[in-house]
């Protein structure tokens, strides 16, 4: 039987240059957590389904299940473990203990991936838009509504920020 065709691959993940070796059928999300340890990223369906995967890579939330790690050769990818310091997502982490938006947890890597998408893609969404851009992650546990209360939240706090922001400024000087 022969071997399977090995490829190096140099990618940016989580600010930081990356080479190593893939096989063609590795999937992005077990590259990451089975050679980077970046074990943050959930795996469900493992089909492009429920949403627990989703990652971003060049910016755009992405199905890191049923994308082949070989393919993101070049690309700059973030998982949640690189959003520590990113002050949209910390909100986003406060607005869903706040709201109750989890229980198990599991779904909640890849729900706060598509949340920030929302918050900075479309900050006029309202109820319906933020179920709708949310319908590709499944939550077996909240029934949602904490979920898009805590986005909603968000979404609120930037408005407001947004409408006043002399007055930010002066609070943040
Ligand atoms: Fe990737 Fe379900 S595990 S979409
Ligand atoms: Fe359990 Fe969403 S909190 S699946």
């Amino acid at each position: 039987m022969s071997e399977p065709m090995i490829k190096t691959i140099e990618l940016i993940v989580n600010r930081a240059p990356v080479a190593d070796r893939v096989e063609p059928r590795t999937s992005l999300a077990d590259f990451l957590r089975e050679q980077r340890m970046l074990c943050g990223t959930n795996i469900g369906c493992e089909q492009g389904v429920c949403g627990a995967c989703t990652i971003e890579v060049d910016g755009v939330p992405t199905r890191s299940c049923i994308t082949p790690a070989v393919t993101c050769a070049g690309s700059t990818v973030r998982t949640i473990e690189g959003f520590d310091d990113d002050a949209t997502m910390n909100e986003l982490r406060a607005a869903f203990s706040a709201e109750h938006a989890l229980q198990c947890g599991y779904c909640t890597p890849g729900m706060l991936m598509t949340a920030r998408d929302i918050v900075t893609r479309l900050p006029d969404a309202d109820d319906a838009r933020v179920r709708l851009e949310l319908s590709g992650n499944l939550c077996r546990c909240t029934g949602y509504v904490g979920i898009v209360r805590a986005i909603r939240r968000v979404l609120d706090a930037r408005r407001a920020r947004a409408a006043t922001p002399l007055a930010v400024a002066a609070v943040t000087a």
